[in-house]
């Protein structure tokens, strides 16, 4: 599947809207959540940005958005990652760290930026607009 239709990234967006409520931010008060959507067309895995006193070992909502769904679902065969929502206020477009993370998982990664208070103004790039000329697998091929 590689479009992704209109109702499922309302409900993508709807879901990584919903996730960043439960961000653990008390450091940067800026809360994220993030919502990944299966090529199934259906499946839908969330996580949020989860900071730590320690503030380098922070993880930002893509990552962990990416880690849950890797952790329940076997991708790389059947299943592909074909979207993630990331909602955030004001809109975030994601970190150099997790444009990284998301472009291992398909360039072709929908990639839909949004703040809960405007969620029909959204920025959508393909993972591979994110992070052009990136480090991947590829390279260690030859
Ligand atoms: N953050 C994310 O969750 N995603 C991003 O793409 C950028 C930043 C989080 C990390 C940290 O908890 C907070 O936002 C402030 O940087």
């Amino acid at each position: 599947m590689n479009k992704v239709a209109a109702p499922q990234i309302d409900t993508l967006v709807d879901r990584a809207i919903a996730v960043r409520g439960n961000a653990y931010a008390p450091y940067s008060n800026f809360h994220v959540g993030a919502a990944v959507l299966l090529s199934d067309g259906k499946t839908i895995i969330t996580g949020c940005n989860v900071e730590n006193a320690s503030y380098g070992l922070s993880i930002c909502a893509e990552r962990s958005a990416i880690c849950q769904t890797i952790a329940a679902h076997p991708i790389g065969g059947e299943l592909s990652i074909v979207a993630i929502a990331i909602a955030a206020e004001p809109l975030a477009t994601p970190c150099g760290a997790c444009r990284q993370f998301i472009a291992e998982f398909g360039l072709g990664i929908l990639t839909i930026c949004v703040a809960p208070s405007d969620r029909s103004t959204r920025s959508t790039f393909l993972a591979k607009d994110l992070l052009p000329h990136g480090f991947s697998k590829n390279v260690m091929d030859d």
